[in-house]
């Protein structure tokens, strides 16, 4: 349905850069050549485009393999689905179509994290939780980069964790994961922390879905009715995970800036809380810093 040139694609001998042009020719018009070459990159276990220029002029290794990758991806699945790999804030993690594949608007908010926590908790031991982790891409970004911190990783779907786990020995991150709703394992196990972080679903159900999404990803990690209800959930009950100084840190859709605004005034009306935006200047991100006064 997808391509309806009908492919009968073929990748013997060419060289790599050959099989990249002749891979865009047959690209449906729904699928980038910025996936073809995500493809590539992963197939041939390189880090950039850089290395894959230089390869150009190699031969494509086992080009019966690349024809049965490239035919699922003009099928419509995510390159990372295909490749089982998908690159955040430096690590590789393994995805699979139990986890979303994690975003570069997330590895913003993680960075913008990293920042913050070394301003706000200079030489602390700290407490961090994330809350629906999905492959385990913050937690496990956040405990390489804090060794020394408690890192909690929870999520309502086990196969979730499973892989999280799976995510987490692989790179050898410290990571406590916990099923359940939202904050609930934490307060279930009267965990207190200095930081909360989440990258929760918030598409509202009524909105159109980009069809590579919603025919691919996990639908729980998608969406939530309306879409800003998972931060309510969690403000709700913030208090009892708090610190004397804890710092929160969403990542949220587009136009859903006003109703968190309304939503932290509501239910921390003593929070002080901060936008950001992201790498395409569109607000995506909140810290909330609710020190308790
Ligand atoms: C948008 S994904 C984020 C995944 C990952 N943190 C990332 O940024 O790539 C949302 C995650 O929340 C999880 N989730 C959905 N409902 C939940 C709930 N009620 N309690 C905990 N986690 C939930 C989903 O399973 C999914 O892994």
């Amino acid at each position: 349905m997808i391509n309806s040139k009908k492919s009968p694609v073929n990748f013997d001998n060419l060289t790599i850069g050959e099989a990249y042009k002749y891979g865009c020719s047959w690209l449906p018009s729904t699928i980038s050549e910025a996936h073809l070459r995500l493809l590539l990159l992963d197939y041939l276990n390189l880090d950039n485009y850089w290395d894959l220029k230089r390869k150009a002029n190699e031969l494509l290794p086992t080009p019966i393999i690349f024809t049965h990758w490239y035919e699922r991806l003009i099928a419509n699945e995510p390159p990372q689905y295909i490749s089982g790999r998908a690159s955040f804030c430096g690590h590789s993690f393994k995805v699979d179509k139990r986890v979303l594949i994690p975003r570069p608007e997330t590895e913003e908010l993680v960075i913008l994290a990293i920042e913050e926590i070394k301003k706000n908790f200079p030489n602390q031991k700290l407490v961090i939780a994330d809350i629906g982790t999905g492959s385990g891409a913050i937690a496990i970004s956040l405990a390489k980069s804090f060794p020394q911190a408690t890192v909690y990783a929870t999520d309502i779907s086990l196969s979730a964790l499973e892989l999280a786990c799976e995510n987490s020995l692989a790179l050898n991150a410290d990571v406590t994961f916990l099923s359940g709703d939202f904050l609930d394992p934490l307060i279930e196990r009267h965990i207190k922390v200095d930081v909360l972080i989440s990258n929760p679903p918030y598409i509202d159900s009524d909105s159109t879905i980009d069809p590579l999404v919603w025919e691919n990803e996990p639908h729980l990690a998608l969406l939530a009715k309306p879409g800003i209800a998972n931060y309510e959930k969690m403000l709700t009950k913030v208090s009892q995970i708090q610190k004397k100084k804890t710092i929160i840190f969403f990542e949220f859709g587009i136009n859903q800036k006003d109703g968190l605004s309304e939503l932290i005034n509501h239910q921390l009306p003593k929070a002080k809380y901060t936008f950001y935006r992201d790498m395409q200047n569109i607000d995506r991100m909140l810290m909330i810093d609710n020190s308790d006064k």
